[in-house]
């Protein structure tokens, strides 16, 4: 199925994958199954959509032999040295599916494209293993925690385990040289009000006050001078100082008082980006984003994920689409996308909600 941006395909994501050209795709999200143990149905209906239970049968023998095939491999030695350490359960089946597909999502990434990986916190370990041997430790860049939620359930009174309120997104890049949009967010409000304390009058913008001296001194080359009666050595010279002073950027609390430089909170971009994410609401049960398939990611996350990894025209793939989050976020933003799933509902919701007719094929 195409699209002016972008192709939307129902199977199994490993043929798909390996059927297509290598180095060919800037970013790779993948959201897969966590290993709940879970059997997922949309809202209001009792119909599995997909499964997340595994268990050692025919299939994941059959799929640790590959892995196996070439013990050279890094990828093959981190599954046997798995395979040692988990045993053949249901933990090694769910890693065994996922090994070759995070190892096709490699192959047709382009040098300089990114590889994230969501997860929780109890199969990230082993799949970052994996993404180390794939990628090599050191194509790691950085291990993203989402914070969903400030409180669960799981931290009632009673279950003997702190509450789950995160994600684990592992970030990798195929090599030295990746694409990386800084991004920034909001000051938190206690930062504004212990920092940006003074409001200018009649304007209300919020502004902190800067030092205007020169780092260093005269002996790192700062001019040294009087200004507004106070003879420092200062940042700038003579002339840019003027210039400050008399756009009303400079200000002097009183005569002979060394003057600051008035920074204003809203031209600041904001926080730079950590990695920690606690500002993205998950999908609530009644927002607008909703689509009532289970496991949905916010947008808002895909948007900060695609804007930080990928340019404007870039390809961006996820092979476990669900619902079509990263495709309407790609979508949004100007990137090409592909998404595959192998759920016929979930392609026919990511149909509607980039707004395809039936009939557009
Ligand atoms: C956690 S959900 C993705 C949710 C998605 N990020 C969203 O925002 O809606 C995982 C998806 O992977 C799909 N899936 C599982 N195994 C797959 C496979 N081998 N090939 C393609 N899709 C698969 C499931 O059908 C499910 O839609």
């Amino acid at each position: 199925m195409g699209h002016v941006n972008g192709e939307l395909l129902l199977g199994d994501n490993l043929a798909i994958l390996e059927g297509m050209p290598e180095s060919c795709v800037d970013l790779v999200y993948l959201d897969p199954p966590f290993n709940s143990g879970s059997l997922y149905a949309q809202t209001g209906s009792r119909d599995a959509v997909f499964s997340d239970r595994w268990r050692w049968d025919g299939a994941a023998e059959r799929a640790l032999a590959r892995l196996l095939e070439d013990p050279t491999e890094p990828v093959s030695k981190a599954v046997s040295a798995l395979d040692i350490l988990l045993g053949r359960g249901p933990q090694l089946a769910y890693l065994v599916v996922l090994a070759p597909r995070l190892a096709a999502s490699r192959r047709v990434l382009k040098n300089t494209g990114s590889l994230y990986l969501h997860c929780d916190p109890r199969s990230g370990p082993y799949l970052r293993v994996l993404l180390d041997a794939l990628f090599d430790p050191r194509g790691f860049r950085a291990e993203i925690v989402w914070r969903r939620n400030s409180a669960h359930s799981d931290g009632k009174q009673g279950h003997q385990v702190p509450g789950r309120v995160h994600d684990t997104i592992l970030f990798y890049s195929k090599g030295s040289r990746w694409t990386w949009n800084p991004q920034y967010t909001p000051y938190e409000a206690a930062y504004v009000e212990r920092f940006y304390r003074h409001v200018e009058p009649g304007t209300g913008r919020r502004y902190r006050l800067g030092d205007l001296t020169g780092p260093g001194g005269v002996a790192n080359g700062n001019p040294r001078y009087d200004f507004l009666g106070v003879t420092r050595p200062w940042r700038f010279s003579r002339q840019r100082m003027a210039d400050l002073a008399a756009t009303g950027r400079i200000v002097q609390s009183r005569p002979g008082a060394v003057p600051c430089f008035k920074r204003y909170l809203d031209e600041m971009p904001g926080v730079p980006l950590q990695d920690v994410w606690a500002d993205i609401r998950p999908v609530g049960a009644h927002g607008s984003e909703r689509t009532g398939y289970p496991t949905q990611k916010p947008l808002a996350l895909l948007e900060r994920i695609i804007a930080s990894s990928s340019h404007h025209e870039d390809l961006v793939l996820d092979p476990f689409c669900g619902s079509g989050t990263t495709l309407v976020a790609a979508e949004r933003l100007g990137r090409h996308w592909i998404g595959i799933d192998s759920s016929p509902a979930a392609i026919e919701i990511a149909r509607a909600r980039l707004g395809w007719q039936p009939s557009e094929g």
